[in-house]
């Protein structure tokens, strides 16, 4: 290429890219506000031998229609429903002609396609190279020592973290607050990693919003073929919607009810019940297991570590850290959504919002009143055993 010609490939280049930036201003998903490769410090930077450029494109299950109305209201220009979204013709042809409706993204960054061998039309997102890149430099940099350098949950420290550090080849969540079966928004991935789990070497992460989208991006394409984000059957969700807190303005009265609601709902079949067995007794007609004060181990969790199953003790809220209970509301949203391959079951649709609500209150309260102080504690439990 001569000097002439790189020279005018670069204008055109950028040419483009004011163009585009021109069309579609503040889209957040934007390629163009991918964060830009920066010389960092020796102490921060990836170890050598790691290979954190990504050269090809890649493609993501993106969400499903409602999303879509969405982007579609904010940016009409951008997207548009068209009765001939997709088209549905298999090897030999058959169906050719036919259509599927759908939105189109005008820039081409989302589609909706037909899979000839799943018979299943599905909406993908195409993940650029430039941004991959530059979510793979960051995970490198912050995440690997514990997710691993491939994501497969056993980077270098993991062996003694316990819980072990998420592998990302299952794309199973725990505390996205999405109920438990579809896979977490962008927006729900964020919020977690931003909050990291308390109690756990997972931290919240004070990254700029821009490196975190581009990590969570580059977290989606670890799913192996046909799992997570690469299941044309995948279902995209956000945070479960639990309305308002029906006790904001008594909380008191909230773990009140509560307390009632939890021993009623069985929730001390795994963790610990919080009354004594004539109490709990009277609220469920029946007395609870001989050893309700302690929680029950759920053995072989849904969750692995190269192959190896993971078990979880349900938390006693009297003495465990919780990872996202700093706020009645929080812990409302993780009992709403169920902690999916950990068997808490999602509760969302089969109680009441306001019951939801109330056991947010209550095991906030507990975890007030008992936690960290295990004399207190020690003495309450005590008085539980009949
Ligand atoms: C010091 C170790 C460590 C580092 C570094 C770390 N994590 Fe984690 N991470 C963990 C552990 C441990 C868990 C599992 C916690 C659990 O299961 O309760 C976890 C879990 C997660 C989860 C799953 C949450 C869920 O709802 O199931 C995500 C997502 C995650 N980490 C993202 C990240 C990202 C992104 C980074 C880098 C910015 C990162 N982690 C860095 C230790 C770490
Ligand atoms: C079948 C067993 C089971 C039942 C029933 C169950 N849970 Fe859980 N729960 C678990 C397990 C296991 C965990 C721990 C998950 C982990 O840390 O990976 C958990 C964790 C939690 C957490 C902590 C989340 C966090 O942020 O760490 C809360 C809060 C909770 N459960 C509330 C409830 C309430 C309220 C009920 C009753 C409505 C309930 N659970 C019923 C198994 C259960």
């Amino acid at each position: 290429m001569t000097r002439q010609t790189l020279l005018s490939t670069c204008l055109l280049l950028s040419l483009a890219g004011l163009t585009q930036a021109t069309a579609w201003p503040a889209y957040q998903d934007d390629d163009e506000h991918a964060t830009a490769a920066v010389e960092h410090p020796p102490h921060t930077r990836a170890p050598g031998e790691i290979d954190v450029s990504i050269t090809a494109d890649d493609w993501v299950r993106a969400p499903g229609e409602d999303w879509f109305e969405t982007m579609a209201e904010q940016f009409p220009d951008r997207f548009s429903y068209s009765e001939e979204a997709a088209e549905y013709t298999d090897e030999d042809g058959v169906g050719e002609g036919d259509f599927e409706g759908g939105w189109i993204d005008a820039k081409g960054e989302y589609v909706f396609r037909y899979d000839i061998e799943e018979d299943e039309f599905a909406y993908w997102q195409k993940i650029s190279a430039k941004r991959l890149t530059s979510g793979r430099t960051l995970f490198v940099q912050y995440c690997a020592s514990c997710h691993g350098f491939t994501g497969d949950g056993y980077g270098r420290s993991a062996q003694h973290l316990r819980p072990p550090p998420r592998s990302f080849h299952q794309s199973n969540f725990k505390f996205t607050h999405v109920i438990a079966g579809n896979l977490p928004s962008d927006d729900a991935l964020t919020e977690l990693i931003l909050n990291g789990l308390d109690g756990t070497p997972m931290y919240p992460w004070a990254l700029q919003d821009n490196q975190v989208r581009d990590i969570v991006q580059y977290i989606k394409t670890l799913s192996p073929p046909e799992r997570g984000w690469r299941d044309v059957y995948a279902e995209i969700a956000d945070v479960v919607d639990i309305g308002e807190d029906p006790f904001a303005n008594d909380p008191a009265a909230g773990a009140e009810r509560g307390a009632e609601v939890y021993h009623l709902r069985g929730c001390y079949n795994c963790h610990p019940g919080y009354l004594s067995p004539d109490e709990i007794a009277g609220i469920a007609g029946n007395p609870p297991r001989d050893d309700f004060t302690y929680p029950k181990i759920v053995p072989d969790s849904g969750y692995e570590v190269l192959g190896y199953a993971v078990s979880i003790l349900p938390p006693d809220f009297t003495w465990h850290t919780i990872r996202r209970g700093k706020t009645a509301s929080d812990i409302a949203h993780t009992v709403a959504a169920g902690i999916g391959g950990a068997g808490m079951p999602q509760w969302k649709g089969s109680i009441s919002d306001e019951e939801i609500w109330a056991m947010g209150h209550y095991v906030r309260s507990l975890i007030d009143d008992y936690h960290g102080q295990p004399a207190k504690r020690a003495a309450f439990m005590a008085t539980l055993r009949n």
